[in-house]
């Protein structure tokens, strides 16, 4: 080795700086060769310091308890799109005739907060779109109540359309795949909005039970606006509840913000008034309705003077001095000349152009002055009579009440038209609306187990992933340790530069360039070991199942803590193979789908046996990133070698 003795004392420091820089220029660009295994190996990081984070919340799509009418995660795809019937049928609406023909797809959420669980996404705006799945089980209006709930995930806010669910009437010649406006439906319910009008909407059709025809009854709107759904992207919980007393609950997010009686708290009522008045009822001639009359005994007083006009000119007022009265406000031009091919015969008499008389322009007017105006003091008006208290006052005149023809008493409008099928026809301004977790069922409690299980359980991440700022940069920078590196530097370097330009003057003659620079390579050299590439301690830490990993790299995702900006610095390859899967779900859904299923990984070993077995291991969005296929046979040995070595 050189001689050490001579070398600058802030070289160390220096050197420090240099390596640790280097090192992260070095992680980064290792991240962005290897995007697939990176990916990964983030994960793994992000992993360990879930676990820390007492990361525990995992989702399996449930099955309730006890069975219900119908219950629906979409995480099935092939089942979902077997049972889900998307609507051909046409809308007919006066002259025009508009067709179904939004977009539905069974994706994941935009933002994703499990790794499995998967929606359905109306993907169209401005268009009409219905779709429909008939219950596993008719419900039945009887002793039990109706619990209807889904979730509803404005990925995109909402301008203007709705999200409200059809409960479809069992009939005999339901057709789910005619299924439009008017198909017959027993309750509506759901979120609607078009600019600041906010619904949520609760209506049944009420049947007459004396003619047979179906009346829409509107719920009041409820106590709370319910805008933030509509706006902060994030899944809300709508729960509808029928109980055989005729009472209903709207709740949203678990809160009750609507209830009433489908007796009394329905617009037009259930039950018709018990009297009508009588339309054959006439308004008797002589019966007057006058409270008061105008005195016809007093007369006009003499002086009063009705032609006396509101305004007269001012009498006080006069001219004022300076005013030309004489002096006209335009003049002939004493300077224009008739022009020569002017012919008085045929174009009549000629007349100079008229010009702004030079007299007036320093005077204060010109022409006729006329007084202002001012209010005339005589002015009465035209005279009336006084009022005085018509003797022959009645009373407002009504018609007789007669019973109602058409009345009749429902005392159990609970006892709707029994459903048959849960549809969606809607229409929408914005985009990516999400549905999620249907459950129709007559016991609360499984539907309560069930939203245990869904909604709640997403909350919960959604709200671990927003806790304080500080908490989640410590998490952040657990699982990014370079990052310490970072923060010793910015603290570090202008400590080491300081010393370096103060104490270090005297042994500067002392120092020995190429000493330093032989130093500067052995370093290069001892560190390398000790630098320790993060990506191979990654690599041994990488042992956990694709759930985990999976699930890991969802909390990455939803990860709302750290700024956007900082997300995307931080891991901008990431991010990049993010977006690609996701074009390639919207694109593609069927292929994408089946990627992301156990079963089809297996199918996707015959095409490629020697993967086969990464495929399974591997989580499968990594599939979804599209890997050029490596040209270089070599890269493509190196990739698949790195696969191997993970297991
Ligand atoms: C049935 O009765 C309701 C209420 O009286 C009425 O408005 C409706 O027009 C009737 N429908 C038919 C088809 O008679």
């Amino acid at each position: 080795m050189g001689p050490r003795k001579f070398v600058h004392p802030a070289l160390p420091g220096i050197l420090l700086f240099l390596l640790t820089f280097s090192s992260i220029v070095q992680s980064h660009s290792n991240q962005e060769s290897q995007k697939v295994d990176d990916n990964d190996l983030n994960d793994d990081v992000e992993g360990v310091s879930m676990k820390l984070d007492d990361y525990e919340i995992e989702y399996k799509t449930p099955v309730p308890s006890e069975s219900v009418h119908f219950y629906e995660t979409f995480d099935d795809t092939d089942e979902a799109k077997k049972r889900w019937i998307v609507s051909r049928a046409q809308k007919e609406d006066n002259e025009n005739v508009f067709k179904y023909e939004g977009r539905w797809e069974f994706d994941l959420p935009e933002r994703r907060i499990f790794p499995n669980d998967r929606a359905l996404v109306l993907h169209s705006k401005a268009k009409h779109a219905a779709i429909s799945a008939k219950l596993d089980r008719k419900f039945e209006f009887n002793q039990k109540p109706l619990i209807v709930q889904y979730e509803v995930t404005f990925q995109n806010g909402m301008d203007c359309g709705g999200a409200y669910i059809k409960l479809l009437s069992d009939t005999k010649d339901m057709k789910l795949d005619e299924f439009h406006d008017r198909t017959p439906y027993t309750i509506m319910f759901g979120p609607d909005k078009c600019g600041s009008d906010i619904k949520l909407h609760f209506i049944f059709r009420h049947k007459n039970p004396l003619n047979g025809t179906f009346e829409e009854k509107h719920s009041k709107r409820p106590s709370n606006r319910v805008e933030d759904a509509f706006n902060d992207k994030k899944p809300h919980l709508y729960r509808l509840v029928l109980k055989p007393t005729n009472r209903f609950e709207v709740f949203v997010d678990g809160l009750l913000i609507n209830q009433g009686s489908l007796l009394e708290d329905m617009e037009p009522p259930v039950n018709p008034p018990i009297e009508v008045e009588d339309p054959n009822d006439k308004k008797p001639a002589d019966w007057d309705e006058r409270e008061r009359i105008p005195d016809d005994n007093s007369g006009k007083p003499v002086d009063w003077d009705e032609d006396a006009p509101p305004k007269i000119p001012d009498p006080s007022a006069q001219t004022p001095s300076g005013w030309l009265e004489d002096e006209p406000e335009m003049i002939p031009d004493p300077g224009a000349t008739m022009p020569e091919d002017w012919d008085e015969s045929m174009d009549g008499s000629w007349e100079a152009p008229l010009i702004p008389n030079p007299k007036c322009e320093d005077a204060i007017g010109c022409g006729p002055w006329t007084a202002p105006l001012i209010e005339n003091p005589n002015f009465r008006g035209k005279w009336q009579p006084p009022m005085i208290d018509n003797p022959n006052f009645k009373g407002k005149w009504s018609r007789r009440k007669i019973p109602n023809p058409d009345y009749f008493e429902d005392k159990e409008p609970f006892k709707m038209a029994p459903i048959g099928a849960v549809g969606l026809e809607i229409w929408t301004m914005t985009d990516l609306v999400l549905f999620d977790n249907f459950i129709v069922s007559d016991k609360e409690a499984i539907v309560n187990e069930f939203t245990e299980n869904t909604f709640n359980l997403k909350t919960r991440a959604l709200e671990r992933d927003s806790r304080g700022v500080i908490d989640r940069i410590i998490n952040y920078s657990n699982s990014h340790p370079w990052l310490y590196a970072v923060y010793t530097i910015v603290i570090g370097l202008p400590v080491v530069l300081i010393i370096a330009f103060c104490c270090g003057g005297s042994q500067d003659k002392k120092s020995d360039p190429a000493a330093s620079t032989e130093q500067d390579e052995d370093a290069d050299e001892n560190d390398q070991p000790t630098r320790g590439p993060p990506v191979r301690e990654n690599l041994q830490r990488s042992k956990h199942t694709v759930t985990q990993a999976a699930a890991e790299r969802t909390v990455n995702n939803s990860r709302v803590g750290m700024s956007k900006d900082d997300l995307e610095q931080e891991q901008p390859e990431e991010e990049d193979a993010e977006e690609e899967g996701d074009v390639e779900v919207i694109d593609n859904v069927e292929d994408t789908d089946d990627q992301e299923t156990g079963e089809v990984a297996n199918e996707q070993s015959d095409e490629s046996e020697e993967n086969s077995e990464e495929v399974e291991e591997i989580p499968a969005e990594e599939d979804e990133v599209v890997l050029p296929e490596p040209e270089d046979p070599q890269a493509a040995a190196g990739l698949k070698k790195r696969r191997i070595r993970r297991d």
